[in-house]
């Protein structure tokens, strides 16, 4: 099982877009299963070091509860663990996606904590307004063949300023692509806080980045 886990991981190496994952969306929970996907939880915990369920309630109290991007949400894996671990009536969890098929496996779940779904592209302008997240998590989609980091900018738009991008990487990923991550942080006026190994699952290594909009 896990050569025919590693076959699909290259194929979407190779073109990480709608098109690969179409046919991978019904299967791929099952497969991750079985390579030990860890990356969610590892995301949903740095998350959760910057963000309490005590400082979300008082900012619901002032009016307006916490927006989240779960931007690449797939098969709503990230909002599915979020749901168990995180109260949510104080959180407003979107989901964007490319591939129409992994959202469709998103909104077939139960208890995921998504309010909202939309295609997205994170190579282009995304389809919300600026500054209209307090959060983004993005998780298992800075790697190859997916997104790059010419992504950030389009990310740093709709976050508010003092927000907070957590997201994942591919280490050998970020290693090489490190020059374009900093550009763009610091072309968007970000700051990056945090970058650290985290759990990803047993086929790559993985890390997690804190970004924070200025
Ligand atoms: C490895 S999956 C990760 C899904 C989910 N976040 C998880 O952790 O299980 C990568 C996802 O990125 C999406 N994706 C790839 N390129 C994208 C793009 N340019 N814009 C938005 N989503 C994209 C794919 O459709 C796929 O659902």
């Amino acid at each position: 099982m896990e050569e025919e886990v590693t076959e699909k991981l290259h194929a979407v190496e190779n073109d990480g877009g709608p098109d690969a994952y179409k046919s991978w969306a019904k299967d791929y929970d099952e497969q991750m299963i079985k390579i030990g996907l860890q990356s969610p939880q590892s995301i949903i915990s740095k998350w959760m070091e910057q963000y309490s369920p005590e400082s979300l309630q008082t900012q619901a109290a002032s009016g307006r509860k916490h927006r989240i991007l779960d931007a690449g949400c797939g098969t709503g894996l990230v909002g599915e663990y979020m749901g168990t671990v995180f109260p949510m009536d104080n959180v407003e969890l979107y989901g964007g996606d490319i591939t129409p098929e992994m959202i469709e496996q998103a909104k077939m779940k139960k208890n995921t904590g998504y309010m909202d779904f939309k295609i997205i592209n994170l190579k282009k302008e995304l389809p919300y307004e600026e500054e209209f997240f307090d959060s983004v998590i993005t998780c298992g989609v800075f790697l190859v063949g997916h997104c790059g980091p010419d992504c950030l900018p389009n990310i740093f738009r709709v976050l508010k300023k003092g927000g907070l991008l957590v997201t994942s990487s591919r280490k050998a990923f970020y290693e090489e692509t490190k020059e374009g991550w900093d550009k763009h942080i610091k072309e968007c006026n970000c700051t990056l806080l945090e970058v650290c190994d985290i759990p990803y699952h047993t086929l790559a290594k993985g890390i997690s980045l804190v970004i924070k909009k200025n």
